[in-house]
């Protein structure tokens, strides 16, 4: 059984509510699914699932959540090797904060393949000012995901 890490970066929770709303579709396609709330480098690497699904929200100006700087942290600082890494990132943030919108999801996306991690699909972003309910965009872009790589 193929297995989905789900990565989550959250302030206020909706990151997370959006990980626990995905889960069941990932089940239902057959993933074994394991939802990381509080993410480390270990959780990613050791071992590898076969597909880290990253909910990110942005803090501060750009910012990533506190919850998540331990892997952000470590993938920074050690910049370890993520070949063979295949990954998909859902980015949450607000068009109000302009130039910073889904800054810690873009940065973390570009991180990523920078360490020759390969991303699955396209990064959906999700303007909180356009779309309140994020799950009205996530839901759809996971069934999406699921019809199109796997
Ligand atoms: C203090 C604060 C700072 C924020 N900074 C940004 C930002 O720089 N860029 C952005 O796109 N969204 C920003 N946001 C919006 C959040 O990313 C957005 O509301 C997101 O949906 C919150 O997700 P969460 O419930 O998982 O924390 C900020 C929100 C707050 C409250």
């Amino acid at each position: 059984m193929p297995d989905v890490g789900i990565y989550v970066a959250t302030v206020y929770g909706g990151a997370l509510d959006v990980a626990e709303q995905i889960a069941p579709l990932f089940e239902a396609a057959g993933y074994g699914v394991e939802i990381h709330e509080t993410p480390t480098l270990e959780k990613l690497v050791d071992p590898q699932p076969n597909l880290a699904l990253f909910c990110i929200s942005t803090t501060g100006r750009g910012d990533y959540p506190g919850n998540f700087t331990a892997l952000s942290n470590a993938l920074e600082q050690q910049r370890p090797s993520l070949e063979g890494l295949r990954y998909a990132l859902i980015a949450m943030g607000d068009s109000s904060y302009e130039d910073s919108f889904c800054g810690a999801g873009r940065r973390l996306d570009e991180l990523l393949t920078t360490l020759g991690g390969s991303r699955v699909g396209e990064r959906l972003e999700v303007d909180a000012s356009e779309t309140p309910m994020a799950d009205d965009a996530a839901l759809p872009w996971a069934e999406q995901w699921l019809a199109a790589h796997s």
